[in-house]
């Protein structure tokens, strides 16, 4: 079985990082990060409980031997990607990025700013405005970054242009939003110049450009055809997406949705696999719902005294942006629903450990609410595998096996690499 897709069944954050790196630390030895870009933060904790975060890198750079690609449905800030790279001394022998994904420049992170982080609640990291341009058939590649720079920095610059001079911004709101753009990435700019957008561009953000051009040169190819030959020489495979069913730009809940498909349609369209070379198809589920951003949420928890006191107890705060992220009830028919559109032949549920956390334990399926007792724990920051084995986890599990029509479930239990058990 070498290639295995681990999809995210709710709205993202379902600890799908947890899993892919059991993964890679039992099995894998080829990760591939197939859609989304900085908006994920993906948190990883090795046996030691030592904590990483990665935003657009897959999540095999943890491992020496393993080969990771960020393939062409991956959009990509030259700038944030290039931290990352470093922070995690990712060589282009570790890491191979895809010549065609689109990139994020400066007018992008601005669009999603004024507009989009308000209408939609995104993460504002220009990831909306950089598909659409794509998609538009305007924006430029990674290829062109390091190709033909000129063409890269002429079209950044006149669209920055643009939207400084001709948008519905006043020009004051324009000015103080986009100062905050260049302090959050390292540049100074003085917006009462007149020129102030000349200025950054032609001297702080294109001599960063050059110097990433060169240093993208040896991290792109064409990652399609080196995904093809990696499956011809029947290495492990893992696909992972950024986000999760319920925020596919082609999903019910739009437009409170990314721009990407994390859903198994996208999984081909983006790497250049076809359907017979997908092996296994892994779900994600965390056995309560969180859910960043505007748009509706049917099993929403009712703030109250203890949700702050709950959320800061399960740490549910965003990885990427840090906001406070809405919290609710498992909802099975969702999982369902995505279940079908994904092909899952099994779920990982995470956070079985936190249960005991909350005051009760609720879930949605067929239209009504169950309540079970909550499971009991000896010490919640160390659920022990044993532990997994009582009446109220093996009803659970038996109950979504039967209405999920699913033969294997796993269930992670702790922070922890191999806190997690395969086949209940
Ligand atoms: P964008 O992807 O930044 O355009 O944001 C679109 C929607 O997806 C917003 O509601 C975000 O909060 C949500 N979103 C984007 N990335 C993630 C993620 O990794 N986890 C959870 N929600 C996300």
């Amino acid at each position: 079985m070498p290639t295995k897709v681990v999809i995210g069944l709710q709205w993202g954050d379902e600890g799908k990082g947890k899993v892919v790196d059991q993964l890679v630390h039992d099995w894998a030895n080829v990760v591939v990060r197939y859609q989304g870009g900085p908006n994920a933060g993906h948190t990883i904790y090795n046996e030691e409980g030592k904590k990483f975060v990665t935003h657009a890198l897959p999540s095999g750079v943890l491992k020496n031997e393993c080969k990771n690609i960020i393939a062409k449905g991956c959009v990509i800030n030259p700038i944030s990607l290039h931290k990352e790279i470093k922070e995690f001394r990712a060589t282009s022998e570790m890491l191979r990025i895809s010549d065609m994904s689109p990139l994020i420049l400066p007018h992008h992170v601005m669009i999603d700013k004024l507009k989009y982080q308000t209408k939609i609640g995104t993460t504002a990291k220009g990831i909306g405005p950089a598909y659409a341009d794509y998609i538009s058939r305007d924006n430029k590649i990674m290829l062109e970054l390091c190709n033909c720079l000129d063409d890269v920095k002429n079209y950044s610059y006149n669209q920055l242009r643009k939207i400084a001079e001709f948008d519905v911004y006043s020009k004051d709101y324009f000015k103080s939003v986009f100062e905050k753009y260049a302090i959050e990435n390292g540049f100074e700019v003085n917006v009462e110049s007149e020129n102030y957008i000349k200025d950054f561009m032609y001297n702080q953000y294109f001599p960063v450009l050059e110097e990433l051009s060169e240093f993208y040169s040896d991290y792109i190819e064409d990652t399609d055809l080196l995904l093809q030959q990696y499956y011809n020489e029947n290495r492990n495979i893992i696909l992972e997406g950024a986000q999760g069913w319920g925020l596919d730009v082609w999903g019910r809940s739009y437009p409170n949705v990314t721009s990407s498909s994390p859903n198994i349609g996208g999984v081909l369209t983006y790497t250049g696999l076809n359907h017979k070379q997908i092996d296994e198809v892994i779900g994600v589920v965390k056995l309560y719902k969180s859910k960043v951003g505007s748009g509706s949420f049917r099993t929403e928890w009712v703030e109250c005294d203890r949700t702050d006191e709950i959320r800061k107890a399960l740490g549910e705060y965003g990885a990427t942006t840090g906001r406070p992220r809405r919290l609710g009830w498992l909802d099975l028919d969702e999982v369902k629903s995505a279940c079908q559109t994904n092909g899952i032949d099994s779920i990982v549920f995470t956070r079985v450990d936190s249960v005991a956390l909350l005051d009760e334990f609720k879930f949605k399926l067929g239209n009504n609410i169950y309540e079970i007792d909550k499971w009991s724990i000896n010490d919640p920051d160390d659920m022990q595998e044993d532990e997994l084995i009582q009446r109220d986890i093996i009803y659970f599990v038996n109950l979504v096996k039967t209405n999920l029509g699913l033969k294997n479930i796993h269930l992670s239990y702790g922070k922890r690499r191999n806190q997690l058990k395969w086949n209940m």
